[in-house]
């Protein structure tokens, strides 16, 4: 049996389509009003509420990308650059960066906004990852990223480098193997 007619028994078995995906449509843009339970004793918005917002809108995105349940394996390091005040609304604006085996990274874009002086300041940038599942909870192939615009090719370009470092950081993969890193800091 040639690999085409193995791919094409298992999508029909498993009743998944694996055509290749834009980011496009993936893209998810969410909206939360700030309320008195979200902040802190500043008036700001919690980060633990950002995160938690941000972990559905990413979640909404990977499973558009994939068509299946998927669950958080990662959150990537997050600098709050600017804090979100009481009363003001968050954006959360999330793509399918790049995909993997059963893996898919989620690229965030974070922004507050001032209703009533109109104007958007950004909050911050984040790369959450997620792991489709079949039916018995185990992960499953998700399909391929095609990355259009320049900013999603150079985001598709630089996810490698940031698997390989989560993988480490996670335990599942040895410094030594992580060829797209060493690459980076090699001076060859
Ligand atoms: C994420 C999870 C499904 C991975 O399952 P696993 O049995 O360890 O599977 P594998 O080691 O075969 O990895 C499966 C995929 O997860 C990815 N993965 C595993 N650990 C990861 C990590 N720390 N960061 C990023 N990706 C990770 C692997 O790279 C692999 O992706 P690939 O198929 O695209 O190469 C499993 O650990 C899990 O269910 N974790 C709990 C998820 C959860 O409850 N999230 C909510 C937060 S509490």
């Amino acid at each position: 049996m040639n690999i085409e007619f193995c791919k094409a028994i298992f999508v029909q078995t498993l009743g998944m389509n694996l055509r290749p995906k834009t980011a496009k449509e993936s893209h998810t843009i969410m909206t939360e009003l700030v309320l008195p339970n979200d902040t802190n004793v500043h008036g700001d918005l919690m980060g633990g509420r950002l995160m938690y917002w941000m972990d559905i809108a990413a979640a909404l995105a990977a499973g558009r990308h994939c068509s299946a349940p998927v669950v958080t394996a990662s959150v990537d390091n997050i600098s709050f650059e600017n804090p979100i005040k009481l009363g003001n609304v968050v954006h959360i604006e999330a793509k399918v960066s790049r995909a993997f085996n059963s893996s898919m990274e989620v690229h965030m874009k974070v922004w507050g906004e001032d209703m009533a002086q109109q104007y958007k300041y950004k909050s911050n940038e984040a790369y959450y990852t997620f792991v489709a599942l079949d039916p018995n909870g185990k992960p499953r192939t998700v399909p391929e990223l095609v990355a259009e615009t320049e900013e999603e090719k150079r985001v598709f370009d630089g996810a490698l480098r940031r698997r390989q470092l989560r993988l480490i950081l996670g335990g599942k993969m040895k410094p030594d193997e992580a060829l797209e890193l060493k690459a980076l800091f090699s001076k060859e």
